[in-house]
């Protein structure tokens, strides 16, 4: 058949790649696995890798490179001060992200410490469109009030609302109301709302709450370490978009912001690294004075000269062609469907980094504080090995000033798909364990906390089952 005139069918899409490299994965008994999540406190964090066959606990850091990247980490210049390597980062940065200043941090949360220093002063609001853990730790940690100022549908996990990561700017305005724009330092805004699902934010919307900043005197910080899931997302929703490419989409998200941290960790592809980026040489020079205590020297920051050189490299690979990302938004999208024709309750529409179960309502019969999405993510482990990773009421922590656990209305957990690393007969796997642990959910019991950290809890939290 002539392929041009009459493909209407639709066609499968494959991974824009071959294997070249293989780690050996095992798989456990039964046994083994009750014993390694009693001795993990019911906690998937503290599992040992080695005793999970399938991991999905995290996108971040557990990219496979390419050849490429593996090539760029032999020409790593280990220079303390001015390595190459630096300036080599910066080029992609500039070129691909579009900002002037780089300050390069170990990871994420080394950036956001960072910002959150240089600009909230004690009882400021900081708002957000949703709140991801380490990033309101570091807003409180330096005085800030996180507010939370994402559409309402975001909250809802069946809404198919294509932007779920959009700010409502109505709940921005209010915010710029009550503490005036004087105490609002910056907006926070995350590309690919992690904990809302991996949902977008449309340009449209971006757009909008830019303006509004720029009238108010206020910096848009984005969270960009998911941007190119975002920017894949608007492609096929936003009126427009659909002839861009990725990489032309990616730096139009960048224009309508003052900077950006970002978590090298997941779309970057590399294992570490991440950075502060911003326009503003000025804000840069206070960022690098706080930088040479906290990372690092401005030109490693907590990185070696060979993690930035792969870091430069996966920067300019994740948007070479869109391919990339076609294929990784569809792992995940076929796992979603997998769910979905089962009739397993998942985050609407399916995500960008990972499918997350809605816990709330397959396990209806645990109340929230026995913390469901915790108690699922340990009886999928034993089932089949498959780590995941809670993301609910553990992960909301407390209120400081009340001591009160958030309670949010997202219950969920998150199967995770790390980047060129598995197949899709590992989805097939994962799909069938948890199409059979929601069949036997009646069987699954609350938790309470027999440890329970100060801050950050779901990291080191430990438990046991409730009766
Ligand atoms: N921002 C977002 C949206 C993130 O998802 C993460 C990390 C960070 C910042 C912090 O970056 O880990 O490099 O310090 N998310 C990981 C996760 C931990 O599993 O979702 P980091």
């Amino acid at each position: 058949m002539d392929g041009d005139s009459k493909s209407v069918r639709a066609r499968s899409w494959a991974e824009p790649f071959r294997i070249k490299m293989v780690e050996p994965i095992t798989v456990t008994t039964r046994e083994h696995r009750e014993r390694a999540i009693a001795s993990a406190g019911w906690n998937t964090f503290l599992l040992r890798a080695e005793d999970v066959y399938i991991d999905l606990l995290t996108d971040s850091g557990t990219n496979a490179m390419s050849d490429r990247q593996w090539a760029a980490l032999m020409l790593g210049d280990e220079a303390y001060a001015g390595s190459r390597s630096y300036y080599h980062l910066e080029d992609a940065v500039r070129e691909v992200y579009g900002y002037e200043e780089l300050v390069p941090t170990h990871q994420g949360r080394g950036a956001e410490h960072i910002l959150s220093q240089i600009l909230i002063k004690p009882g400021d609001a900081v708002p957000g469109n949703m709140y991801f853990t380490t990033t309101r730790f570091h807003q409180e940690r330096a005085g800030g009030r996180f507010i939370d100022v994402i559409v309402d549908e975001a909250h809802d996990p069946a809404s198919t609302y294509p932007f779920k990561g959009n700010v409502d700017l109505a709940k921005f305005q209010a915010v710029i109301d009550e503490y005036g724009a004087d105490r609002v330092p910056y907006i926070s805004v995350e590309t690919n709302v992690n904990m809302a699902g991996g949902q977008p934010l449309s340009l449209a919307n971006l757009r909008a709450t830019y303006e509004l900043c720029r009238a108010n005197g206020i910096y848009l910080m984005l969270d960009a370490t998911r941007a190119v899931e975002n920017a894949w997302f608007i492609k096929q929703r936003e009126p427009g978009y659909q002839d861009r490419s990725v990489r032309e989409i990616l730096r139009e998200i960048c224009r309508y912001s003052d900077g950006a941290t970002v978590s090298s960790k997941k779309d970057n592809l590399v294992n570490i690294g991440g950075f502060l980026a911003l326009r503003d040489a000025e804000l840069a020079r206070r960022a690098r004075g706080l930088l040479v205590a906290f990372e690092g020297l401005h030109t490693y920051g907590g990185m070696s000269g060979r993690d930035m050189e792969a870091l430069a490299q996966g920067i300019r690979e994740m948007v070479e062609t869109d391919d990339h990302i076609a294929a990784r938004i569809g792992q995940v999208e076929y796992l979603g469907k997998k769910l979905t024709d089962a009739g397993v309750p998942v985050v609407l529409p399916i995500g960008g980094h990972g499918v997350f179960l809605d816990a709330r309502s397959i396990l209806a019969h645990i109340p929230q504080e026995q913390f469901p999405a915790q108690a699922l993510a340990a009886a999928l482990y034993v089932d089949s090995g498959v780590r995941s990773m809670e993301r609910g009421v553990v992960s909301a922590g407390r209120d400081p000033k009340t001591g009160e656990n958030h309670l949010p209305k997202l219950e969920l957990v998150r199967l995770t798909i790390p980047r060129r690393v598995y197949t899709q007969a590992h989805m097939d796997v994962v799909a069938e364990s948890v199409i059979e642990v929601c069949e036997h959910a009646s069987e699954i019991a609350g938790l309470r906390f027999t440890y329970e950290p100060d801050d950050l809890r779901f990291f080191l939290a430990r438990f046991e089952p409730i009766g």
